[in-house]
């Protein structure tokens, strides 16, 4: 789909030709204007990178409550009047996902925030990194042998989960496990079908830890999760600290095997990369930053809008879905020079807007930058020529990928490739 004009009833939300290649239809947005009603379900789309900006700030106009649901948000009541917020209050606890910090307000929160960074010490940071080396090694380990691999499954799915997993302590002996138990998270971030709490089955297996460490405390990080209090000296139902943690998962699983996919992609495509990153390992991190900007994992972010308002001369009337599209921000001209163009070393690549802003910001950014700087310096040590598989990808010139379809993630459903092992 490349004519604009058939872009004006596209439906986001179901157009298979979009999950496939977005970017034309994120470029027919930004021409229209950074701000723009769309045809479906009473969304305004934000594809201009501060405008963006503008809503992820402004906490008191836009709700986080459909964050992740967007426009499917169903309120028992409807969303009548100039100023909605009290009916967003009153029935938030009935839309998927209340119970995870990603769809709450302040102060609630403010709270489970709090909880989560206790978790995130900088020295805990430091032993996961540990772990992320001895992971990235034995990940490689398993296939690399062999010439070929499916990288997804192979590498990057498991890599994400099991990082994840040691940040909460899930103790190594266990890992094998989960592996097996979640080749794949249970709904998490992917689409609209959610049901109220798609993350159950990792909440009784933390349940049954958090439960365990509070009668009988040990020397662990499940231990300190266990224990932790909220900023105000109370302590956490068991439920609560749980669900801070099973949400890792969601949030950060599917978003960052995408990213290590996207990143292997890339240097498949271009072997020159693969040459300069082999030597110039300080260029890494400017090379993720890239990837992340070009193909940003989340594509579209919601919000809801509590009141009457206006943003870039539109006007958003209480109630409004608000879509934030990253993928569409990230590639706008007004910030990004030849924003189609990949560009390693891009001066002001880091206003990429690919982890959010504002409070929800992501708290796993840091986490997943090292997960991809370490699994990079590992593949560039055991892989060389790293090529895409011409028999499941087809010869250059005529590609064929296919994408997870979704609305709110961007990522390769698979990716093969080959390489020579080192
Ligand atoms: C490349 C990988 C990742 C990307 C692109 C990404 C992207 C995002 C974005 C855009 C948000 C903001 C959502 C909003 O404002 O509505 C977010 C929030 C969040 N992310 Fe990530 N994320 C990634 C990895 C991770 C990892 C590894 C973790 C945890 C280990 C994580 C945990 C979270 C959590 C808990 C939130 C909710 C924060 C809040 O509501 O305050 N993410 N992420």
């Amino acid at each position: 789909m490349s004519d604009p004009a058939q872009f004006e009833a596209v439906d986001f939300f179901t157009d298979p030709a979009l999950i496939e290649d977005p970017y034309p239809y994120f470029d027919y947005l930004l021409s229209r204007g950074p701000v723009l009603g769309l045809p479906h379900h009473g969304v305004v789309a934000v594809s201009g990178h501060e405008e963006a900006l503008a809503v992820y700030r402004d906490t008191g106009t836009f709700s986080s409550c459909n964050s992740v649901v967007g426009p499917y948000a169903r309120f028992p009541v409807p969303l009548e009047g100039s100023d909605v917020g009290e009916i967003i209050d009153r029935y938030r606890d009935q839309l998927p996902m209340h119970e995870h910090m990603v769809t709450q307000d302040p102060p609630l929160h403010s709270r489970q925030r709090g909880l989560l960074m206790k978790l995130m010490t900088p020295n805990r940071l430091k032993q996961n990194e540990a772990f992320m080396w001895r992971l990235a090694e034995r990940q490689l380990e398993e296939f690399s042998a062999g010439g070929s691999c499916e990288f997804i499954a192979e590498y990057s799915q498991p890599f994400a989960m099991l990082v994840i997993a040691d940040l909460l302590g899930v103790p190594e002996a266990d890992h094998q496990a989960f592996r097996g138990r979640l080749g794949r998270t249970p709904g998490g971030l992917s689409g609209q079908e959610q049901p109220l709490n798609a993350l159950e089955s990792l909440d009784e297996w933390f349940t049954r830890y958090v439960e365990d460490r509070r009668s009988r405390p040990r020397e662990d990080v499940l231990t300190g999760l266990a224990l932790a209090r909220y900023p105000d000296g109370s302590t956490p139902d068991v439920i609560d600290v749980v669900r801070t943690a099973t949400f890792l998962f969601a949030a950060g699983q599917e978003t960052t095997a995408r990213l290590l996919a996207t990143a292997l992609r890339l240097l498949a495509e271009v072997p020159e990369l693969q040459d300069e990153l082999r030597t110039r390992r300080d260029r890494i991190p400017d090379f993720i930053e890239e990837a992340l900007r070009i193909e940003s994992p989340v594509k579209a972010d919601f919000r809801l809008a509590r009141h009457d308002t206006t943003l870039a001369g539109v006007e958003i009337p209480a109630g409004t879905p608000v879509m934030l599209l990253n993928g569409a921000a990230n590639r706008d001209p007004r910030r990004f020079d030849q924003p189609g163009e990949f560009r390693l070393g891009r001066d002001n690549v880091k206003e990429h807007i690919a982890f959010g802003r504002g409070i929800h910001t992501c708290p796993g950014a840091s986490l997943a930058r090292a997960e991809a700087r370490v699994s990079l310096e590992r593949i560039l040590d055991r892989m060389h020529g790293i090529r895409l598989s011409e028999e499941h990808h087809g010869p250059a010139g005529a590609r064929r990928f296919e994408y997870e379809p979704t609305y709110i993630l961007r990522g390769l459903r698979r990716l093969h490739l080959e390489f020579e092992a080192h």
